[in-house]
């Protein structure tokens, strides 16, 4: 990591000790697949494949927390160990890493502003 990022995450008390990736009941690690082999091993290519999995891991982060649980988006680097230990086909690469459980009973949350709707956006005058 470079300097000028750990000095970014300072306030926010993040280091390299992540003892919930020991504590949390479950290691959910999501992979994105760039093609598919027939049974001939012939390469068929996906499409979107990134903004696919992006969308389906929203998806499931606010599945975990209708289910009353909590999970963090990380991504270790490098990733590619998760491939090998986890005995995965050569065309699925890790994306993410979702440690699932409940939080700690001392667990703080940074109190982190959105960036307001205004900010971000701007809008068109509307058709008669
Ligand atoms: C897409 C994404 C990827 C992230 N990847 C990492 C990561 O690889 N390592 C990390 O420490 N935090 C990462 N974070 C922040 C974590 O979600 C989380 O805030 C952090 O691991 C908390 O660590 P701490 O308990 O040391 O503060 C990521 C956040 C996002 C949105």
């Amino acid at each position: 990591m470079p300097e000028s990022w750990k000095q970014d995450l300072a306030h926010l008390g993040t280091d390299w000790e992540k003892p919930f990736l020991e504590k949390a009941p479950w290691l959910i690690v999501v992979f994105k697949k760039s093609y598919r082999l027939t049974e001939n091993d012939k390469q068929l290519k996906n499409y979107y494949v990134s903004e696919s999995v992006g969308i389906a891991c929203g998806f499931l982060i606010s599945a975990i927390h209708m289910a009353g649980l909590v999970t963090l988006t990380h991504t270790p680097s490098p990733m590619n160990f998760l491939q090998k230990i986890l005995n995965r086909p050569e065309n699925e690469k890790p994306y993410l890493l979702l440690p699932v459980g409940y939080p700690n009973e001392n667990a703080l949350v940074p109190n982190i502003s959105k960036e307001k709707l205004e900010d971000i956006s701007f809008w068109f005058e509307g058709r008669d």
